[in-house]
């Protein structure tokens, strides 16, 4: 398969893009960092530029199979995940409606003109199983929670909107486990003993489950194992 991994710097990002070369599909990478090469490039989706940058890179590749958008914020600088209200700031909440959401909207603009009938795709955005609004039985987390589940209503969307235009083609957000990265680093001692993934174990499980994406979870909020979780 030709694969696009954007995001590619990051935990599961990294991880995927290895396993899937290592499995011998044809990887494109997407990411702020790293050297610019024919399989390689180096932008930021949170910018509105990155557009025109993704669709010229894809352009002269031909379309590609599958997606897996990695890109995602839970903490960074001063700023951690709201214990209440009051903690919840615009300029925190902005950040991560960025780079949770239209990072993938970006991507997905890019990607738009090479969706078609004759070339359906697969499209994964990791997004959380804290974006669920029926799941949420604690609170807190109120800028990651809010714009997580803001992704996947646009998930929703694009997979309405692609469902049409390019039949057989799968768009869905998934959760992908509480994985050892930096982003959940400040958490782990409160994740319960077994449950905190290695990214190589991630990265095998959630291409295991795009490779069998099927009409039956289009549009979904899939955990890592391919089961629906409620929206
Ligand atoms: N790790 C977990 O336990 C866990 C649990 C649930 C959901 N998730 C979701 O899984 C996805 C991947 O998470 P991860 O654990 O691999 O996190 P990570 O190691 O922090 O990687 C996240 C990636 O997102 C992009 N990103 C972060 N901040 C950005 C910014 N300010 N501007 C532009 N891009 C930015 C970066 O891509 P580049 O550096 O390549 O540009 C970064 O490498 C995220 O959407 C996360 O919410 C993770």
């Amino acid at each position: 398969m030709k694969v696009l991994v954007a995001g590619s710097s990051g935990g599961i990002g990294a991880a995927i893009a290895d396993k899937l070369r290592a499995d011998g599909d044809y990887v494109l990478t997407i990411s702020r960092f790293g050297e610019p090469s024919s399989s390689h490039l180096v932008c930021d989706l949170t910018k509105p530029e990155s557009v025109d940058q993704v669709s010229k890179f894809l352009a002269d590749r031909g379309p590609v199979d599958a997606v897996f958008c990695c890109t995602g914020i839970l903490h960074g600088g001063w700023n951690m995940p709201e214990k209440s209200l009051l903690q919840l700031t615009s300029e925190w909440l902005q950040q991560n409606m960025l780079v949770n959401v239209q990072s993938h909207i970006h991507l997905a603009q890019a990607i738009a003109p090479q969706v078609k009938r004759t070339a359906p795709i697969k499209w994964v955005s990791l997004s959380a199983m804290v974006g669920s609004i029926e799941d949420n039985a604690l609170g807190g987390w109120y800028s990651y929670r809010m714009s997580k589940a803001a992704l996947n209503m646009f998930i929703r969307n694009l997979s309405i909107e692609w469902g049409r235009k390019a039949p057989g083609s799968v768009v869905v957000a998934q959760h992908p486990g509480t994985t050892d990265t930096g982003l959940s680093e400040p958490f782990q001692s409160g994740v319960a003993k077994g449950k905190l993934y290695s990214r190589e174990q991630t990265a095998s499980r959630l291409i295991v489950v795009m490779k069998k994406l099927s009409e039956k979870e289009h549009g979904k909020l899939l955990y890592w194992d391919g089961s629906v979780i409620v929206f």
